[in-house]
């Protein structure tokens, strides 16, 4: 290994392909190494294997950080969560469309200033860091100033996030709706801007269909037709009130999906949140058009909106990532989120293994956003941006732990009972960006 390259030392896990989502993952589908080395370069993977292969290769003087007791993953990847919503979260007693109304417009409403758009903008990035995740595709507000502002604290911290500003230009309050032009010049200014510098990546967001004339989603899909490597995100099928809205305000549309088929917002760049209540046609049209779905645990039980059909969606062929929602989601933690992907699975009488729950938030969700070539695993040439997990982390976790013996029993009970105490560290493009206050079990040199 040349001179000027770092590593660091623990138990390594990461996903070479999805392991599928049976009792043993596929043959080939990960590596693990009990006593392993990540090393870095230049912030990016230079190789990864059993330490004591690699440590007599590395020149004198190498920096080790042993994270010894920790289980080193790929930073956690979000494919949907709302920036401007931290304060939303943990709003009482609504559904979807009153939740909009009652809490989300309003409190988005405060990021036309752009002091509070940038301090919530770095507050969002560091818990991001905390609770970790190094990556996602991320909801702004309408406000540009609020994009320039996450961008911002993405860059400040190394991140490569995906996100955009907000389309809506109907059916939200004046101080939250842009125009319809407007949309679209702010849109490719902050696309212009942002998409491809350092790290960063725009979005186009039209929020969903109710909050846009056909006017704004015909420019949206113009967008995305000029510039076909920039993401496309926004809401789907999420709950029963909003569709049967979608239906009225779009009569001449057969369904919400040819809503934004119609308007040419659906391709392999395309995630839609959520999900829940689509038939089999639906499926069959992602599949055609390889448009993915976030799927939001916590957020869907939370807002009472519904379970998502993992397996129905898996066997249609559908790409399908794992996601927040942020403030519809009750907690930033991909382990908590796994955890409630879970329990929905397994109310729909199906399951998720924890090899499909940790793939899915570490390179399945890489791969929603065509960011696997970048992030998502320790392939050489990947940023090093990864976790440090501590599987001992509480003392359910400790007491669990202490009985548990097979790396699938370790996963399982971090994905159930883990949470923010569980993130160590994390790190981006290898610069530790966080590290637990208390220390604990795992100590960094
Ligand atoms: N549908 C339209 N906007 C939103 C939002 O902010 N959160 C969720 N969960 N659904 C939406
Ligand atoms: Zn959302």
């Amino acid at each position: 290994f040349p001179a000027g390259c770092e590593a660091h030392r623990g138990a390594l896990l990461h996903f070479l392909d999805d392991p599928d989502n049976e009792p043993d993952p596929r043959d080939g589908s990960l590596d693990y190494f009990g006593d392993g080395l990540l090393v870095v370069l230049n912030g990016q993977v230079l190789a990864t294997g059993p330490a004591e292969d690699l440590l007599p290769q590395l020149p004198a003087g190498t920096p080790v950080t042993d994270w010894q007791g920790g289980l080193i993953l790929p930073g956690f990847i979000d494919t949907h969560v709302h920036m401007p919503q931290l304060g939303v979260m943990a709003s009482y007693g609504a559904q979807l469309l009153d939740w909009l109304q009652t809490y989300t417009f309003p409190h988005e409403a405060r990021f036309s200033d752009g002091d509070w758009a940038r301090a919530e903008a770095q507050r969002f990035t560091d818990l991001l860091l905390a609770h970790g995740t190094t990556s996602g595709l991320v909801f702004c507000t309408s406000h540009p100033a609020s994009v320039d502002a996450l961008f911002e604290a993405a860059e400040s911290r190394g991140m490569g996030l995906t996100a955009g500003k907000v389309m809506m230009d109907r059916n939200a309050p004046d101080n939250l709706t842009d125009t319809t032009q407007g949309s679209y010049d702010d849109s490719l200014a902050l696309l212009q801007k942002w998409h491809g510098h350092g790290r960063q990546r725009y979005a186009i967001t039209p929020r969903f269909a109710a909050t846009s004339t056909p006017e704004q989603l015909t420019l949206a899909g113009r967008l995305a037709a000029d510039h076909p490597d920039v993401m496309v995100q926004t809401h789907w099928a999420e709950n029963t009130g909003e569709i049967q809205w979608i239906s009225e305000l779009f009569p001449e549309r057969h369904s919400y999906l040819d809503v934004y088929d119609h308007y040419g917002l659906l391709g392999n760049r395309t995630v839609l949140a959520h999900g829940i209540h689509i038939d089999g046609r639906d499926r069959q049209r992602l599949a055609e058009t390889d448009a993915r779905i976030a799927f939001c645990p916590t957020s869907n039980t939370f807002l009472g909106s519904g379970l998502f059909d993992f397996r129905t969606a898996r066997e249609a062929g559908i790409t399908v990532g794992l996601a927040s929602d942020v403030g519809g989601g009750t907690s930033l933690s991909m382990l908590a989120t796994m955890a409630e992907a879970y329990k929905v699975c397994r109310l729909r009488g199906q399951t998720l293994t924890p090899w499909q729950a940790f793939y899915l938030a570490t390179l399945g969700n890489a791969r929603v956003l065509h960011q696997a070539e970048q992030t998502g695993s320790f392939r050489p040439g990947r940023h090093a941006d990864f976790v440090v997990l501590d599987q001992n982390a509480s003392p359910a976790l400790n007491m669990k732990q202490a009985h548990s013996h097979t790396l699938a029993d370790t996963l399982f009970n971090l994905m159930i009972l883990g949470d923010d105490r569980a993130i160590a560290a994390t790190a981006v493009a290898g610069e530790v960006r966080y590290c637990r206050p208390d220390g604990a079990t795992v100590t960094a040199p």
